[in-house]
């Protein structure tokens, strides 16, 4: 199944077929994608039929949501807005000023100059258009799309390269994004906080694949912070020209006390619990559907255990399985089965539950 979408920390791209092999002719009908990041997962639930909830807080991945699963206007509408943007020329703005080419310190910066004054150019010129929130999301989309395919990062905006990527010589090109044929008037988009998108709402089956904290007590800094990672995103949609703090130019909400998640909270709380452990126990315990798929890694904050007893203590663990990325082979988990926690062999795990009525 083909989806699109930007590098990122624990995108479930390379995991997608061992999901659809897990979902698939289980008659589900509705589906949440309650933490969608990229999107992806939710563009191949589409894509297999189901009607899709995508759902989560980053702005940007609303952007992705609505252009994969709500836009309906035809490739025609969109393909001579995308030729004008290409055609810019490249002006010195905000993208430039902050992400392009070399600081003053000589570092590097995660665009090239000249892409970085496209980027300025074909950002001003989508506002201009003035769209709806759905069609503006399309062009939003292309040109994340076409940033991504540019940049000179490791897949995330905290720090840059010390040399230019090759890819980064490449000159900023936008395309039409790979949208799917698909019933736009079934799916719905929501941006906020995964308690509200389950309040009121009932799925056939919830999948939820939260930030993972890090189980590295010495590093605890290491830890994934999606909202500082992917600062630039968020720029891009809102195109608001905040200011920006340190080597790397985050927007100043990107800063942690600003942008935490409790799924991102690497502390214990008053009851000795984690509270990232906490909030998994109290989603799975609230979510009003019959069957929920939980992805977890093997770099995560819960230990097994945890995990499983929060699992048994809201229904009944239907399948267990364990992908190691490197050797693409996916196999069953029992429950006193294999946890690999050790730092070699990174492992997904993908768990389906069947909630207690
Ligand atoms: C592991 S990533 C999801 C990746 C996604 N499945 C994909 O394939 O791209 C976790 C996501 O949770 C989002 N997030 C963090 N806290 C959240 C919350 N409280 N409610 C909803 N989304 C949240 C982050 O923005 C991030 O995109």
């Amino acid at each position: 199944m083909e989806t699109e979408g930007v590098k990122y920390a624990g995108s479930k791209l390379r995991l997608l077929p061992y999901i659809e092999q897990i979902v698939r002719d289980r008659g589900f009908t509705s589906v949440l994608d309650g933490f969608s990041g990229t999107t992806r997962v939710s563009q191949a639930f589409a894509q297999m039929g189901f009607a899709v909830t995508s759902n989560d807080v980053a702005h940007w991945s609303e952007a992705f949501a609505l252009c994969y699963l709500k836009s309906a206007k035809p490739d025609s509408f969109y393909a001579p807005l995308i030729d004008e943007l290409n055609a810019l020329e490249g002006v010195e703005g905000w993208f430039a000023a902050n992400y392009g080419g070399e600081g003053a310190d000589g570092c590097k910066k995660p665009f090239q100059r000249r892409n970085a004054m496209k980027i300025d150019a074909v950002r001003e010129r989508i506002d201009s258009f003035r769209l709806d929130k759905t069609d503006t999301s399309v062009l939003l989309s292309s040109l994340m799309l076409a940033m991504d395919a540019v940049d000179s990062t490791l897949g995330h905006y905290v720090s840059y390269l010390k040399h230019w990527s090759r890819r980064s010589y490449k000159p900023l090109t936008l395309r039409l994004p790979r949208r799917f044929a698909t019933d736009s008037a079934r799916h719905t988009v929501l941006r906020g906080d995964v308690f509200d998108a389950i309040r009121g709402r009932s799925f056939d089956l919830a999948y939820f694949d939260p930030p993972y904290g890090s189980n590295n007590e010495k590093m605890p800094p290491s830890r994934v912070r999606y909202g500082a990672y992917y600062h630039i995103w968020k720029s891009v949609v809102l195109n608001d020209k905040p200011e920006v703090f340190g080597k790397a130019a985050r927007r100043v909400d990107s800063r942690d006390v600003e942008c935490g998640s409790v799924f991102e909270d690497f502390r214990r709380g008053e009851d000795g619990r984690f509270v990232a452990i906490s909030a998994i126990d109290e989603l799975l315990g609230k979510t009003d559907a019959p069957f929920i798929l939980l992805s977890y890694s093997s770099g995560g904050r819960a230990t097994r255990e945890e995990l499983l007893d929060s699992i048994a203590s809201h229904g009944r663990l239907l399948q267990a399985v364990s992908i190691d990325y490197r050797s693409h082979v996916m196999s069953s988990m029992s429950w006193t089965g294999d946890w690999k926690r050790d730092a070699s062999g990174h492992q997904e795990y993908l768990f389906l539950v069947e909630k207690d009525i």
